[in-house]
Parts: structure tokens; sequence; C-alpha cells
């Protein structure tokens, strides 16, 4: 049990950069500074679990980008994308298929300055600083135009970032947005929060690092698959990330299947 008082007395950081500065301490990534170590040792003293689930995530992230690649996909839409460091999509899709070709999209604009920054001299990567919630800004982007191919198979993801729409924001609309356009044999995936009654004591935590409700929405299993209504949702469906096509045992002392972030690919036939 968490304490509230351990949680009242954490920062507010309420900033896509610094939280992204955070995920990159956990996932033992080299850009961050040592302020962003501090904050992120401060929450994982009330969080353990979080820096075990980012890391999951991250291994689930390139898993699917080597299916993908191993299925002849050589185009990513990454949407909501944080830091492209610390395995990556380009740098998994790259090292499989050199010719892959990778287009980092966020609304932060810090973020957006150190994509351009770390992905200098990648001639076919890019960053572009977008809402999603204006997909054509996205698709008009000259960075989507020079490294896109639509009538190609392409591979849209949105890897912990529908928890960052509200329903009221319509995000089956932006998916369909975003979907709407590929090419047959294109490829949605989607890793995203799980509510667990084992979360509610965390819901302080995530307004410290969020900002206050409604900043981030915790949905279901079933209704993580409604996004892929239209699409064939490859086996093993919406499953918890360390469940989703692993290619070592997962570490059963964590429990797996108890992991609260899921994941699921669909095909466009
Ligand atoms: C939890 S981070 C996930 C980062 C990344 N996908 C990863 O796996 O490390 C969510 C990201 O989504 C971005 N984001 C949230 N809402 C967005 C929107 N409407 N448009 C673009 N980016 C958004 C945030 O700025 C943040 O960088």
């Amino acid at each position: 049990m968490v304490s509230p008082t351990e949680i009242a007395q954490l920062p507010a950081v309420d900033d896509p950069g610094v939280l992204a500065r955070i995920r990159d301490h956990w996932l033992d990534g080299s850009d961050h500074a040592e302020s962003h170590r501090e904050l992120g040792e401060q929450f994982v003293v009330c969080a353990p679990h979080l820096p075990y689930l980012v890391r999951a995530e991250r291994r689930m992230l390139g898993r699917m980008v080597r299916y993908l690649v191993s299925q002849g996909v050589r185009q990513f839409l990454d949407l909501g994308s944080g830091v492209p460091a610390r395995d990556h999509v380009h740098e998994v899709a790259q090292e499989a298929a050199p010719d892959a070709r990778v287009v980092y999209v966020d609304r932060d604009p810090g973020l957006w300055q150190d994509g351009l920054r770390l992905l200098e001299g990648n001639e076919n990567a890019a960053y572009v600083c977008a809402d999603l919630l204006c997909p054509d800004d996205v698709w008009r982007s000259p960075e989507v135009r020079r490294l896109l191919d639509l009538a190609e198979p392409t591979a849209v993801l949105l890897i912990d970032t529908l928890p960052h729409l509200t329903e009221l924001q319509d995000p089956d609309a932006v998916v369909a947005a975003f979907v709407g356009p590929l090419a047959r044999g294109s490829y949605l995936g989607i890793s995203h929060f799980i509510p667990d009654e084992s979360l509610d004591d965390w819901w302080p935590l995530y307004g410290k690092m969020f900002g206050p409700p409604p900043s981030v929405t915790l949905r279901p299993p079933e209704r993580i698959a409604q996004f892929f209504t239209g699409l064939d949702l490859l086996e093993p469906g919406v499953v918890p990330v360390p469940l989703w096509r692993p290619d070592v045992r997962p570490d059963s002392d964590r429990n797996p299947e108890r992991a609260q972030i899921h994941a699921g690919l669909a095909r466009k036939n």
C-alpha cells in the first residue's frame, strides 16, 4: 500500500519533456540529466512497478517492430513518440532493415527539438511536431510526404499514447484518421494502460506526473480491442505487454499476466 503522504510530497512534474527523461532513466538510456534520475528515483519509492512496466513495454515494442519488418513492413509512423532514444522504433527497425523509414510525431516542442538532435544525419528518420487531434497536420507534413509512400504497407504505432486522449476527444476517430489512408497490408499497433484495482492508490501519483484528472484515461482490454475494429487482430490479441509474442521466458516472478499495460497488433486486409 502506497503512502498518500509520500505521494503528496512528490514534486508535480506534468511536463512531457521531463517525463520522457525519467522514462529514459528507467530504460537505462543516456539521454537524461542527473536531476531526471533523482526525480525518477523519487517516483520509484512510491511506485516501484513503473520502471518494470516501461521496460516491459519497450521490449514489447522491439518485438512488434521486428515482427513487422519480418512481414515486409518498411514504413513506420510512431504517434506520441517521446524521445527517440534507447531501442526506439528507428533503432530496432533500421537494425533489422537498414532501408526502413520512420516518422515520429509528438505535440511537445521540447521533445521535437530533442528528436531533431537525436535523428540528425539519419536520412530515413524524421520527427514531426504535431497534435494527433489534427491528423491532417501529420499527413501533410513534409517529413511524412518525403518518407512514407502510402501506397505501400505502413505500421502506425500508438505506444502508451491513447491514455492521453479522453473519450470526449474521440480517440476512435483519431485512430480511424490514421488507419483510413493506409494501404492494405498495413498494421496498427497499440499499447495502453488498463484499469486495475491495485492502481486506485496510484491516481494521486498519476496526477503528480500528468496533471489533474482527466489527464490520463485507463481503458480495459475490451475497450482497447475496439480501436482495432475493421482490422484483423493478430494472435495473441490484446494481452499484457510481457505476453505479447514473448521471445524469451517471461519474468514469472513479476506476474507478467498482471502487467497493467496491454498491447495488440492488427492488420488491414
Ligand atoms: C507516455 S508517452 C509515450 C512515449 C513513447 N510512445 C514511448 O513508448 O516511449 C506519451 C506521449 O504522447 C504525447 N502526446 C500526448 N497527447 C498527444 C497528442 N494529442 N498529440 C501528439 N502527442 C501527444 C506526449 O507528449 C508524450 O510524449
